[in-house]
């Protein structure tokens, strides 16, 4: 068992909201992700933040590799998912949701072609080393043009462990500099972070486009 399959058993899942992303909420619209189209939301959990995209008139495509986070976001919501094999995943589709169960590094290229994607708690939840990979795959499940939100957190990486790992701003503008427009948004300090026993959290929001 995975330490995320451990912690969704074990419902240590303290990333989750009850309430949409303020952050999101306010600079989603800024992105000027085309009407309808496809949002992917990768390492998706159970988050009520696809809700809210799809309440604007997107569709949803998330990614989550534990069964239960999926399971459990159709049953809150009164969704019934048809689930069908796909390769190595499980996809379930109670549309305007479909959800890919499995390693977010195993979707094979061009499987999603989004126009738009959102991470919150996803990017930094994956260990550092793997990020380029992670940035290869956002690359090759949109098109060119896609927009996409990320909001990271930063603290001194030396005064806690992660998950959610300490991604600077100085990372995500390296990672996504080729290949990539990026912009910081707006950078908050995120006080309610601070009982994790580090000296600062900051959050950051950066519009990223594909080029
Ligand atoms: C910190 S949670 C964030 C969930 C969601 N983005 C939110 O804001 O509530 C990270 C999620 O990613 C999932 N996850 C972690 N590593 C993954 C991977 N390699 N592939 C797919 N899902 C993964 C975990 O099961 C967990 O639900």
């Amino acid at each position: 068992m995975t330490f995320w399959h451990d912690r969704w058993k074990n419902q240590l899942t303290r990333w989750h909201r009850a309430e949409y992303n303020d952050l999101m909420v306010k600079h989603w619209h800024s992105l000027n992700a085309p009407d309808g189209s496809e949002v992917l939301v990768p390492l998706c959990g159970k988050s009520l933040d696809m809700l809210w995209l799809a309440e604007q008139g997107y569709s949803i495509v998330g990614l989550e590799m534990v069964e239960q986070a999926i399971h459990t976001f159709f049953n809150e919501n009164q969704l019934s998912p048809e689930s069908t094999q796909f390769g190595k995943l499980v996809k379930h589709s109670s549309p305007p949701f479909t959800i890919f169960q499995g390693d977010v590094f195993a979707l094979e290229a061009g499987t999603v072609q989004a126009d738009a994607w959102y991470d919150r708690a996803a990017m930094v939840a994956i260990p550092p080393s793997t990020r380029e990979s992670y940035v290869q795959q956002i690359r090759q499940q949109t098109k060119p043009g896609a927009v996409g939100l990320l909001i990271t957190l930063t603290y001194p990486q030396h005064e806690g462990d992660g998950p959610p790992f300490s991604l600077t701003d100085e990372d995500a503008f390296s990672l996504f500099s080729e290949g990539f427009e990026i912009e910081r948004l707006e950078v908050i300090d995120v006080s309610d972070e601070k009982d994790r026993g580090v000296s600062s959290v900051t959050s950051s929001v950066f519009k990223i486009t594909r080029l």
